[in-house]
């Protein structure tokens, strides 16, 4: 009796750790097998970049549609012959094909230092270029963790219901969110990411003109801006027309989409829904009046979001091109 007492707690500890050191990322998975990995990412980003602004947005976006289908595991990478991936589902059709390229360029450069050659994940490449494009438009820097493993599986169908949509609430993002495990201030912040990047006309023209009867424009909307929206989006626009969803400073990493939700300039109605809903408010006045609480709050959540789903430590496996499955 007294053997199997001290037995079973032992066995227990055993057991859980063994399940928390695979299941855990953690920020210095590659000092060892690509001590300079962090470099090499960084330095094709800046590249990328310089010759591109749509690097940064572009690449940020990737990063959260990746992470909310199936987990980070850069599943929305993947390729198929019959276009039946998850980058054909209409939900993704928009992400910006710079985005992808800096994943194919990072990858290479990693790819270039023998040490690292088809030992780093392609969803911790995208990880690291999402930070790096956050800190080259002057967001903040921050640590990140690595560890993930790629994901073998891409469909269509599991993009269904795992994405916002433009005309979301606040409690159908907040129940999205909650789902990733992550709370409304995460997803506020989160949020924030809209303070770089473009939009189409498309996807928010129902607030502009078509609102509701006898209202074509939605009160929520600041007029100055709707009209501008209006000038720059006419009836019949070409689809392909894309505009910046920050007016004030587009290509900045900065707090200015919360000062905007303010001033009623909030692109799409689940960005203007953040300050319209009370339960929101008071954290869209927060991240408005301090750029400090926003980028904390930011690092938090982007750090949160990166954990979503991955897989760890067997699973999965390394890519070798980041387009296509081992
Ligand atoms: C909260 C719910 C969200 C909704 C409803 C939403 C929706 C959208 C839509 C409709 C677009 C425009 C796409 C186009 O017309 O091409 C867009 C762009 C963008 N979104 Fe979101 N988004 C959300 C959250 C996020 C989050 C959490 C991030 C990243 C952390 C993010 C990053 C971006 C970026 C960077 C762009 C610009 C892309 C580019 O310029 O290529 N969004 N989003
Ligand atoms: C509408 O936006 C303008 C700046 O474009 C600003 O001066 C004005 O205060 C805003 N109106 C409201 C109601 O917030």
């Amino acid at each position: 009796m007294e053997h199997g007492r001290l037995l079973f707690p032992c066995f227990l500890l055993v057991v859980l750790f063994a399940a928390s050191a695979s299941a855990q990322l953690r920020t210095g998975f590659y000092s060892n097998t690509c001590p300079n990995l962090e470099s090499l990412v960084r330095s094709a980003v800046t590249t990328k970049f310089q010759q591109t602004f749509v690097t940064a947005p572009g690449t940020l976006r990737l990063f959260f549609h990746d992470c909310f289908v199936r987990g980070c595991d850069a599943s929305v990478l993947l390729s198929s012959p019959t276009n039946k991936a998850e980058k054909d589902h209409p939900d993704d059709l928009s992400l910006a094909g710079d985005g992808f390229d800096t994943v194919i360029k990072a990858k290479a450069a990693v790819d270039s230092d023998p040490r690292c050659k088809n030992k780093v994940s392609c969803a911790d490449i995208l990880a690291l270029a999402t930070r790096d494009v956050i800190s080259l438009t002057g967001g903040p820097f921050y640590n990140v963790e690595l560890g993930r493993r790629d994901g073998r599986i891409s469909t269509i169908a599991s993009v269904q219901r795992k994405l916002p949509h433009p005309e979301f609430t606040l409690d159908q993002l907040n129940t999205m969110f909650a789902t990733n495990g992550l709370t409304q201030t995460d997803m506020i912040a989160l949020s924030g990411a809209h303070t770089i990047g473009f939009a189409h006309c498309g996807k928010f023209s129902k607030r502009i003109y078509s609102f509701s009867r006898g209202n074509p424009i939605d009160p929520t909307l600041n007029k100055t801006y709707a009209a501008q929206l209006r000038q720059m989006c006419p009836v019949n626009v070409d689809p392909r027309i894309a505009i910046n969803m920050d007016p004030t400073t587009p290509r900045t990493f900065d707090n200015a989409y919360f000062r905007n939700l303010v001033q009623g300039m909030g692109l799409f109605s689940s960005d203007q829904a953040l300050f319209t809903d009370p339960r929101s408010k008071p954290t869209v006045y927060q991240f408005a009046s301090s750029e400090t609480a926003f980028r904390q709050a930011f690092i938090s959540a982007i750090t949160k979001l990166g954990r979503v789903g991955v897989k760890t430590g067997n699973q999965g496996e390394i890519r070798i091109d980041c387009t296509r499955i081992n």
